[in-house]
């Protein structure tokens, strides 16, 4: 048959925590012509740990892109048209490998994880001068989701990893370094590198000077040698070195969060997005100011597009439990057999009867950055049920959606006047009617959902040297909306977040 006749192409990597996928997009009409999604496993070897195999990852990303290549290849659409790749990533989650044998040294540890506690509690104790050591370089608290104390285990508790250091093998990277490295060709000829948007989610880089930062390597003490180049987060960092797609440039790099904001077209000052994936991610476009939050905010680098061009930041609300609460259901207590019978089952009910589920599995993340909080499900009678604990869990995504979008607004001043949402969980209607009546707001959905990939795949198309991706305005009009408008009164939705403000309140303090 006759191949299709299209514009150039672009490719984009989504390597989020629960799965990967490969998706690939018309330059010319941002179209999504075909995709592949693999699931990628978690562990947990002991409570409060989550580790991913590096190897399942990088496999999984070879198999996303075979099987799209594949799939284009049945619509007829000749897969030379791909002209540039873009990698958005799970950020913060750390691995080091061997730059001599491509090896992990050892598994991937996952942004959730929770294992570096007492390691974040001693470090407090010794931050030099004020307690604003780290955040006035980083935007971030001292905690255990970064990179920086993740990296610091590694080195104190994995003789592997030590003697890397030592005989000058080891190379860190978060997942979009790592990718990148081993995409690149690895051990021949690899590229070490990664872009500002995860640099800044380490805890070791300066967001002002967009450097490492030698003062903060030295108090977690990093050699800095094993860290990646620091690049922007569009332009041309090396070649796919093998596959399908060997040969085509790997031009953008964007943390998840980062691309979502892209994706969704976020480029001025004030514009928002919340991001439903394993966790939530409610990201403001601040422009060229670092805006430091009185309200459990992080500063972060939202993009950088190209090498000249200038910085953005963002203020972020980081809720670590999304998703993952619906995969627990499933996985953990077996109430659902996949993702989406969640929403049969609370509709079967419409309400959780005064039931109501914090799942604090990591602590609690922004505005609280209360790593002693654990998950509690609370006010149960003889009466619920399976479906009310469902309905409760997608409540509780709402209410921690609120929980950082009245602090976005305190820090702000100016509240925003409707919620711009994307990610997985966002097909679910009842959860986007339910976030509209918890807000107060409307809910605005983009009628295609893939925005992360989409960010990646821009930014990869725009790249210096690729040139197929217009980031101006008006290729971008004919984005279609759904709304979901409050539909519960103003008295109701506050009554209830405030007996939601009482149960995370009883989930604090559980570990010591
Ligand atoms: O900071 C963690 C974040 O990047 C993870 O994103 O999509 O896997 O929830 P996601």
């Amino acid at each position: 048959a006759k191949k299709a006749v299209l514009g150039p192409l672009v490719g984009a990597v989504d390597q989020g925590t629960s799965s990967t996928r490969f998706l690939v997009f018309n330059s010319k009409t941002a179209e999504l012509l075909s995709h592949h999604q693999v699931e990628i496993k978690q562990e947990f070897p002991r409570e409060g740990w989550v580790e991913q195999d590096p190897k399942e990852i990088l496999q999984s990303v070879y198999e996303c892109i075979e099987k799209t290549c594949e799939k284009l290849g049945q619509l007829n659409i000749d897969i030379s048209n791909i002209k540039a790749i873009g990698v958005s990533n799970q950020r913060e989650t750390t691995v080091v490998w061997d730059k001599l044998t491509g090896e992990p040294l050892y598994n991937a540890v996952v942004w959730l994880d929770l294992r570096t506690q007492s390691t974040v509690e001693n470090l407090s104790k010794r931050i030099p001068g004020n307690n604003n050591f780290v955040k006035s370089k980083t935007g971030l608290p001292l905690s255990t989701y970064f990179s920086a104390v993740k990296l610091r285990w590694l080195l104190d508790n994995v003789k592997k990893v030590q003697k890397a250091v030592e005989e000058n093998r080891a190379l860190f990277g978060t997942i979009d370094s790592w990718l990148i490295w081993s995409l690149t060709g690895g051990v021949n000829g690899g590229v070490h590198c990664t872009d500002v948007t995860n640099a800044s989610r380490t805890m070791l880089f300066n967001i002002h000077s967009l450097e490492w930062d030698k003062e903060l390597c030295e108090f977690f003490g990093i050699p800095m040698e094993i860290l990646p180049n620091v690049r922007s987060s569009s332009e041309i960092y090396g070649l796919m070195k093998a596959g399908a797609l060997e040969g085509v440039p790997i031009s953008g790099c964007l943390g998840d969060q980062s691309a979502a904001l892209v994706g969704q077209m976020c480029f001025q000052d004030g514009q928002a997005k919340n991001t439903y994936g394993t966790g939530c991610f409610l990201l403001c476009n601040t422009g060229h100011k670092c805006v430091f939050s009185e309200h459990g905010l992080l500063t972060t680098v939202a993009y950088k597009l190209g090498r000249d061009k200038p910085v953005y930041y963002a203020l972020e609300g980081s809720v670590a439990i999304a998703g993952a609460v619906i995969r627990w259901l499933r996985d953990n207590l077996g109430i659902i057999k996949s993702s989406e019978e969640i929403e049969k089952l609370a509709k079967e009910v419409g309400t959780s009867y005064g039931c109501y589920f914090v799942p604090a599995f990591s602590g609690l993340y922004a505005p609280y950055w209360e790593p002693s909080a654990r998950g509690i499900i609370c006010g149960l009678t003889q009466f619920t049920n399976k479906c009310h604990i469902a309905f409760a869990a997608l409540e509780a995504v709402c209410f921690q959606t609120r929980e950082i979008l009245d602090a976005m607004n305190r820090d702000c001043g100016i509240p925003l006047s409707h919620l711009q949402v994307d990610g997985g969980m966002t097909s679910n209607k009842i959860l986007m009617q339910l976030q509209a009546d918890i807000l107060y707001i409307p809910v605005v959905k983009p009628s295609m959902p893939e925005t992360t990939a989409l960010g990646a795949a821009m930014a990869a198309g725009a790249a210096e040297g690729v040139g197929v991706w217009s980031l101006e305005p008006e290729d971008l009009s004919a984005v279609t909306m759904e709304r979901f408008e409050p539909q519960i009164n103003e008295e109701e939705s506050e009554i209830r977040y405030s007996t939601w403000k009482k149960a995370v309140m009883k989930s604090i303090g559980w570990v010591t």
